[in-house]
């Protein structure tokens, strides 16, 4: 069962390269691990899941205000949030050829359950049960890992100790010295790093959730447009997560995309609003067009919240990779604007409009991962079928989110007439929807084989009958192969 997934999810990312949704980042220098880029079909579908978002919960609501906000913030921000402190992943390292990785994904990958269990229960687990790397190697002890990517505002002392770190590594290597002392330098360089970041106000972070910036603008936003409670910020961009191990296509990336909603409410209000953000989730599922039974309600245990969370259901689906987190909806109480008051020193109290009544909101938060929606997408519109006893791969995308909706092609490409009527044809579907490819490469069944792997719900076929006969044209439905005439004012 396992191997069919892994099997699927191999011929999603092979499918995904081949027809110019997804590449590797920076494949043509042997790439960057955790890195991936989008090509012309990719950032189409990216597009039209991230606008669908927007659309549902931006634009058709009247309680939503968007915000887009810079990446890179005062290093204040990540200190106030408990990002420096707390945002960390347990690394141990094989002691012999010093490959990372996160404890927990070596326990999770022999089948034990890491739910609940601290790092030194972690490394208990290994000795007890005798595991080694993946090389066959002995496992280091864990030690915590921050996994936000530092930066320098402007010249910085940091990246003089970065190149400190690999320098010493690069001469322990090899030098005789026994396991621990080869161990070292990392330390030190680590116990300095996190020294001159505390000092060094240049220091700061690439952003590893776009939540903060909402929290920071939520004063802003209040004082512009006096929003009744509850409202919420709505934001959309990159996160960066330094993972220590990313893995599974797209699913567990070092640079990704999120859509998150801090939602503010009054503090006796919010387990109504987390039952709305409940429903509003499942709204998004059934847009997104995956099947219901594939998702899974989480209910986060206290032990394994995020440290400003009190309640937590993560949303899981049956990506072919297994079951994983496609999102989260957390209540992050006042944690955050509390944070920003206490450190700013600025008041982020909201009084109810005719009232003396003063409060900081809580907040209920949505929190939509796009590449992991975007792959349960591609998993869910991946299809095999036969058609006249050939195998055929099919991606039956939504049609709304189908990043080509038409594709237009004259029977023969060698017949003027043909190709001046289907180029018209092209033209008109072309100015009423945008999303149309022009294809006349290869034979006709060639033809509707590519655009069945690009998931084009609809391929319009130009032939000798449309120019001298009826003057109508053949459509082509994706999913039943079925074909029908209709007169091209109908298309
Ligand atoms: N503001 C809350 C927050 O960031 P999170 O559970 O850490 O919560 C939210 O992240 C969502 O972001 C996840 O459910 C997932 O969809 C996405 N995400 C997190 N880390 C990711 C990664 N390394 N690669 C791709 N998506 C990721």
């Amino acid at each position: 069962m396992a191997e069919k997934k892994n099997e699927q999810m191999e011929a999603i990312v092979s499918l995904a390269k081949r027809r110019g949704f997804i590449y590797p980042g920076s494949d043509v220098y042997g790439g960057l691990s955790g890195t991936w880029d989008y090509g012309p079909l990719g950032v189409t579908l990216k597009k039209n899941i991230m606008n669908l978002w927007w659309k549902m919960f931006v634009e058709d609501r009247d309680d939503m205000y968007g915000v887009d906000a810079a990446i890179l913030m005062n290093q204040k921000v990540w200190q106030a949030s408990g990002h420096v402190d707390t945002f960390v992943d347990p690394l141990c390292e094989d002691t012999v050829n010093h490959r990372r990785y996160r404890t927990d994904h070596i326990l999770k990958d022999k089948g034990i359950d890491t739910d609940g269990l601290s790092m030194q229960q972690m490394d208990q687990a290994i000795m007890d049960n005798g595991i080694k790397s993946p090389d066959g190697n002995p496992l280091s002890e864990s030690r915590t890992f921050n996994m936000m990517f530092t930066t320098q505002v402007g010249p910085s002392a940091n990246q003089a100790i970065n190149t400190l770190e690999h320098d010493l590594h690069v001469l322990s290597m090899g030098s005789g010295l026994d396991e621990h002392e080869i161990q070292k330098p990392s330390k030190y360089a680590q116990v300095i790093r996190d020294y001159i970041n505390k000092i060094d106000t240049n220091v700061t972070y690439l952003r590893p959730e776009t939540a903060q910036g909402i929290f920071t603008n939520y004063k802003n936003v209040v004082d512009n447009f006096y929003p009744d409670l509850p409202f919420g910020l709505a934001q959309q961009g990159k996160a960066f997560r330094n993972e220590i191990s990313p893995r599974d296509f797209v699913f567990r990336s070092r640079e990704f995309e999120q859509m998150e909603i801090e939602f503010f409410v009054h503090p006796d209000k919010w387990q109504e609003s987390f039952e709305h953000w409940i429903e509003q989730c499942r709204a998004w599922f059934d847009a997104l067009g995956l099947p219901a039974d594939k998702i899974h309600d989480l209910e986060v245990p206290e032990e394994d919240r995020a440290h400003y969370s009190k309640r937590t259901i993560d949303f899981e689906f049956d990506f072919p990779i297994g079951k994983e987190e496609l999102m989260g909806l957390a209540y992050r109480t006042n944690f955050d604007l509390m944070n920003i008051q206490d450190n700013a020193k600025k008041s982020m109290e909201y009084q109810i409009k005719g009232t003396n009544e003063k409060f900081v909101p809580h907040v209920i938060e949505p929190s939509f991962g796009v590449e992991r929606a975007l792959m349960a997408v591609l998993a869910s519109a991946y299809t095999e079928d036969e058609v006249n006893g050939e195998k055929r791969i099919v991606m039956k995308f939504p049609e709304h989110l189908a990043p080509v909706k038409y594709a237009v092609s004259p029977l023969l490409k060698n017949k003027p007439e043909l190709v001046e009527k289907a180029r018209e044809v092209y033209q008109i579907l072309k100015k009423k929807y945008g999303a149309v490819m022009w294809d006349d490469n290869g034979n006709i069944g060639k033809r509707y084989r590519r655009q069945d792997e690009i998931g084009t719900p609809n391929c319009v076929v130009i032939d000798f009958e449309t120019i001298e006969g009826d003057g109508m044209v053949t459509i082509r439905d994706r999913d039943t192969t079925e074909q029908k005439r209709i007169a091209i004012e109908q298309l």
